[in-house]
């Protein structure tokens, strides 16, 4: 658990961009390939459609680069002053060289160094915390923080219960150092005990890539959904409510919930125990399903038009690790000047 001391510069997200492939993949294009039905999907995830990258050259680098790109282009930044690029994922176009390595040069951010984080659906809120005690230290002016995930690229098709939830995105936002507003308080959790209800069972230096994990189908994301179901109705409730005491927030104060989009139904008790009414609470999952670590600065980009200088924001995420937290931050910008491009 970390707050902010009074003498450190505060951590403002002051630009936010997005990447979202163009395919749909619908509940009735899966209602093709595996038993399932559009309002088994809708009523026990709140999922309609999500995007899928299927173009066999390009992957989280690309779409990374073209979420960063576009905050690049639409906040007017010199690329060749970013001093860190963050990429929250677990699908790396490669175990290495990072991602962020390949959007680096993609990019052009010359003087930029930057790594990759692995916490699955909890990726972006602790790249946000990490990018932040760069600025909050004085180590780093400008930091890129993006999740993003290539889903498709780890998803099982002929797995009902989890090719309906994932899909591929980007999202990226800008960190700089604020007198007045950004990050003030972050809580984040870990417990590898439950690591086998939610992962990658091959590929790593444990089962490295052999015939047997290809022909066992290793390779593609494993979930014991029930279990984790409940694990991040708790979590993400817990966190959330702790968050706000510590900060002395009631759910007046807050402005937006934007949690990780994994179950509508997940968001939907968290908002409660937070008393937050639906119209607080960023939710997109219908359109992009699961996008792991993009799914919080997708909300950010769909919502900023809404966003002003001073608003609350809670963000909370829950993942395989297993992982969960929750952040508060005061958003620094007028984003009323920005496009408002997400379809209704
Ligand atoms: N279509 C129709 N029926 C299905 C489907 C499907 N796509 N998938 C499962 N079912 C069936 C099951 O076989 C089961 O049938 P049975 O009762 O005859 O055995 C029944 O529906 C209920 O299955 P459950 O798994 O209990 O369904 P549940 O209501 O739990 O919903 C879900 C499944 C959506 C996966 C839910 O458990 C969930 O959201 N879990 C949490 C996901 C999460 O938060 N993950 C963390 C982030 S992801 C990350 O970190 C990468």
């Amino acid at each position: 658990m970390s707050t902010l001391s009074s003498t450190q510069p505060q951590a403002a997200i002051t630009a936010v961009g997005h990447f979202l492939p163009e395919r749909r993949l619908t509940n009735t294009d899966l209602e093709q390939m595996v038993e399932t039905s559009d309002e088994w999907i809708q009523s026990r995830t709140g999922i309609k459609e999500r995007r899928i990258l299927d173009d066999d050259d390009k992957a989280t680098a690309y779409m990374a680069s073209k979420a960063a790109q576009e905050l690049i282009d639409t906040h007017d930044i010199d690329p060749a002053t970013i001093d860190l690029i963050i990429v929250a994922t677990v699908t790396p176009d490669m175990i290495f060289p990072a991602t962020a390595c390949l959007v680096q040069d993609q990019i052009g951010a010359s003087s930029a160094w930057g790594f990759d984080l692995s916490a699955a659906c909890s990726g972006f809120l602790f790249a946000l915390t990490n990018g932040a005690s760069f600025i909050e230290s004085g180590r780093a002016e400008r930091v890129l923080v993006i999740g993003a995930d290539t889903m498709s690229s780890i998803t099982d098709y002929s797995d009902r219960s989890t090719c309906i939830l994932f899909g591929d995105a980007a999202g990226a936002v800008l960190l700089e150092p604020s007198t007045t507003y950004g990050l003030q308080d972050t809580v984040h959790h870990a417990d590898g005990a439950h690591a086998d209800l939610l992962q990658l069972p091959a590929g790593g230096s444990l089962r490295p890539a052999s015939h047997d994990t290809v022909d066992a189908g290793d390779h593609y994301l494993k979930q014991d959904g029930r279990p984790v179901f409940r694990h991040a109705v708790t979590g993400m409730s817990d966190v959330c409510t702790d968050i706000m005491e510590r900060n002395d927030l009631s759910g007046n104060d807050v402005d937006y919930l934007v949690p990780h989009q994994a179950n509508q139904r997940i968001i939907d008790s968290t908002a409660k125990r937070m008393g937050l009414s639906a119209d607080k609470v960023m939710m997109n999952i219908d359109r992009y399903g699961n996008t792991t670590a993009a799914t919080v600065p997708l909300c950010l980009y769909d919502w900023q038009h809404e966003l002003r200088p001073g608003h609350n924001l809670v963000l909370t995420t829950f993942g395989g690790g297993l992982t969960w937290g929750a952040s508060y931050l005061t958003w620094a910008y007028d984003g009323s000047t920005y496009a408002d491009d997400a379809p209704a």
